[in-house]
C-alpha cells in the first residue's frame, strides 16, 4: 500500500455525496430488451429466502477461475448483518421488518445507503442458469453482503464482531471476492470492512467491491479493483410506458445546490457554469426559453419533487455537473427518466482538466478507469460531453455546437441505447426490505464484474 493510500484511508471522510434532489420517482415499465450475451435474457425473480441465510462452509480446493465460460457466484452473509437485521431469521418478526423499513426509507440520509439492500436482495433471487451456485466449492467468484449502513443506523454495528463472522465465512480466499456494499459514508465503516477482509485474501487484489464511484476512500480498495454502479433513485412503483412525445426539442434542464465545498476539494464550480444562463440576458432570449438551469438557493425557487420529475420528463436534455467528487445521483435519475445527459467536464471518464483539481476524498481513476458505470455495455462516447472550462466561459455556444451535432439521428440513437438499458438503473420498486420487484441494475452489475475479473486475469 502506498503512503498515498494510507493518508487517505486514514482520513475521516464526511459523507461528500452530491445528491441534487431526493427522489422519489414514478417509473415506467418497459419490456426488457437487453441483448445480454450471457444467460437468460428475460428475468424472472422468485421471492425466497432459504439457502444462503444458513451459514454454509465448504472446504475447497483452489483453482482458477475459467475465463472462457459464465461464472458462478456464491454469497457470503452473516445473517446478523443481514437478514437477522430485517427480522427475516431465525424467525421472521414483523416488528424489525418495520423498523428496518422505516430506516431505509425514512431516516437513512441518502438513498444511497439502500444500495446494500437491494444488491443482496437482488443476487439471492438469481437462478443457477443466472450464475448463482449455492455450493461453494463450484463458485469461480464470492460476493459478501452485509448491511454495514443499516447495522450502523440503528446502532447494532459492533466492527469488531462484523470482521469477525466474515473472516469465519470465507472459505477460498485464493478466489475473488467482491463486496456488495457500496457506501458514501465513511461513519458506516464499509472501507475499514473492506481493509480487513482484504487481508485475509491470498492475494489482495483478490478483494473486488462496488462502487458509486471508484472512490478508495469510500469503498477502501483500488481504483481498478471498483465496480461502478448506479446511484439509488427511489422508486414507487412501476407505470406503463415511458414516452419522449413530451420533450421539448432542445430543452436543457438542471436543478441542483451550489456545492461550495466542491470549489475546495474538487475545483468545481457550479455557480461559474449555471450564472450565465441565470441571469436575465435579452440576447439569448430566444434560447432561454428552452433552458431551465438553477442553483437551488439561487435564481427561481426551488422545485418540488413533482415538478423535477416532470422537467426529467420533459427535457431534451439534462446537464451532469461535478461535485466534490466526480459522480452524482443527478446522473441516474437522467437516464432512469430517458433525459440525455450532457456531461460537463471529463471527471466522469476518469480525468481531471482544467478547472478540476483534486484535493480531497476521491480519485482521479483514469482512462482505464471511468466512474461511468456498465462501459462494457453502454458507448459512452456517442453520449455528449462538453468542455469544462469552455462551457463556463461560454455555455451559451457551447450548447449551440452541440445542438448542432446531435441531429435526430444521433439522438435517436442515443434514446434507443437509454431505452434499452433502462431496467439496468434500477435496483428495485418501492420498500427494499420487502419488494419483490427487482430492476436489473444487479445483472447489469454481475456482467461487468465478470467483464473485469476476466479481462484482469487476461492481462496477468
Ligand atoms: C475443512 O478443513 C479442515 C482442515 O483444513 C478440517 O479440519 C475440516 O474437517 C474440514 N471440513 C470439512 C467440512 O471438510
Ligand atoms: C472452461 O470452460 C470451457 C467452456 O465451458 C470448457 O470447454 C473448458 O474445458 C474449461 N476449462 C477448464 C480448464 O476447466
Ligand atoms: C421482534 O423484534 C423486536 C424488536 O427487535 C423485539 O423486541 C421482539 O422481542 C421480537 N419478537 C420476537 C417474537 O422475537
Ligand atoms: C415513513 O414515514 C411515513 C410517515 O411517518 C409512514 O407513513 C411510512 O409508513 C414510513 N415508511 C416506512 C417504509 O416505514
Ligand atoms: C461441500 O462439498 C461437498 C463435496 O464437494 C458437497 O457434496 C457438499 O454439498 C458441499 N456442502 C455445501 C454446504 O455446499
Ligand atoms: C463486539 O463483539 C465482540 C466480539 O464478539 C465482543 O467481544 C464485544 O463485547 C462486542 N462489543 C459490544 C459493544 O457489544
Ligand atoms: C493461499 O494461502 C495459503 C496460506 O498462506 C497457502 O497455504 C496456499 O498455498 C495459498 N494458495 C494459493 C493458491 O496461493
Ligand atoms: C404529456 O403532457 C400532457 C400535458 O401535460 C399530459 O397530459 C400527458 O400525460 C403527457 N404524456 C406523456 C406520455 O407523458
Ligand atoms: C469562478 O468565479 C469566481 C468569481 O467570479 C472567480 O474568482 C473564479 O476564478 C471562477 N472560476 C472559474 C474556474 O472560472
Amino acid at each position: 500500500m502506498s503512503s498515498r493510500i494510507f493518508v487517505i484511508f486514514a482520513m475521516t471522510l464526511v459523507a461528500v455525496v452530491n445528491i441534487d434532489y431526493i427522489g422519489f420517482l414514478n417509473i415506467y415499465e418497459r419490456n426488457p430488451s437487453l441483448g445480454l450475451d450471457y444467460t437468460s435474457t428475460s428475468l424472472q425473480f422468485v421471492n425466497t429466502h432459504s439457502a444462503d441465510d444458513a451459514i454454509e462452509k465448504n472446504n475447497t480446493t483452489s483453482s482458477q477461475v475459467n475465463t472462457s465460460q459464465s461464472l458462478k457466484f456464491y454469497i457470503l452473509n452473516a445473517p446478523r448483518f443481514t437478514s437477522d437485521l430485517i427480522g427475516i431469521t431465525p424467525n421472521y418478526n414483523e416488528t424489525k421488518s418495520q423498523i428496518a423499513s422505516n430506516y431505509y426509507w425514512n431516516v437513512s440520509a441518502v438513498n444511497e445507503e439502500l444500495g446494500e439492500i437491494w444488491l443482496h436482495r437482488s443476487f439471492k433471487e438469481f437462478t443457477i442458469e443466472q450464475g448463482r451456485t449455492n455450493d461453494p466449492s463450484e463458485a469461480d467468484v464470492f460476493f459478501i453482503a452485509a448491511y454495514n449502513h443499516l447495522a450502523w443506523g440503528l446502532k447494532k454495528d459492533n466492527k469488531t464482531l462484523l470482521v469477525d463472522m466474515y473472516k469465519e465465512l470465507i472459505v477460498d480466499p485464493t478466489k475473488p471476492h467482491l463486496l456488495l456494499t457500496p457506501s458514501v459514508n465513511e461513519r458506516a465503516g464499509v472501507a475499514a470492512f473492506s481493509k480487513a477482509l482484504r487481508q485475509v485474501m491470498n492475494d489482495t487484489s483478490l478483494f473486488w467491491s462496488v462502487g458509486y464511484e471508484r472512490n478508495r476512500g469510500w469503498q477502501g480498495v483500488e481504483v481498478n479493483r471498483i465496480i461502478p454502479i448506479p446511484y439509488v433513485v427511489k422508486l414507487l412503483q412501476k407505470k406503463k410506458a415511458l414516452s419522449n412525445k413530451n420533450r421539448t426539442k432542445d430543452f436543457v434542464f438542471y436543478a441542483g445546490d451550489t456545492r461550495k465545498v466542491a470549489q475546495k476539494h474538487g475545483g468545481c464550480y457550479r455557480e461559474n457554469i449555471t450564472a450565465q444562463f441565470m441571469e436575465s440576458n435579452d440576447e439569448k432570449n430566444e434560447m432561454n426559453q428552452k433552458i431551465d438551469i438553477r442553483l437551488v438557493g439561487k435564481g427561481p425557487s426551488r422545485l418540488s419533487q413533482h415538478e423535477y420529475n416532470t422537467k426529467m420528463t420533459t427535457s431534451d436534455y439534462c446537464l451532469i455537473l461535478c461535485g466534490d467528487t466526480p459522480t452524482s445521483r443527478s446522473f441516474t435519475s437522467a437516464m432512469v427518466q430517458g433525459c440525455i445527459p450532457i456531461r460537463v467536464g471529463s471527471r466522469l471518464r476518469g480525468l481531471c482538466e482544467k478547472p478540476c483539481v483534486n484535493r480531497w476524498g476521491w480519485d482521479v481513476s483514469g482512462l482505464k478507469y471511468p466512474h461511468l458505470p456498465y462501459s462494457d455495455r453502454i458507448a459512452w462516447n456517442e453520449f455528449p460531453e462538453v468542455d469544462e472550462q469552455k462551457f463556463i466561459d461560454d455555455g451559451y455556444g457551447e450548447l449551440e455546437k452541440l445542438f448542432a451535432e446531435y441531429d435526430s439521428s444521433k439522438k435517436a440513437r442515443i434514446r434507443s441505447v437509454m431505452e434499452d438499458t433502462h431496467r439496468g438503473w434500477v435496483y428495485g420498486w418501492g420498500d427494499p426490505v420487502r419488494s419483490v420487484e427487482f430492476g436489473e441494475a444487479a445483472l447489469y452489475i454481475w456482467k461487468s464484474f465478470q467483464d473485469s475479473v476476466k479481462s484482469e486475469i487476461a492481462q496477468s
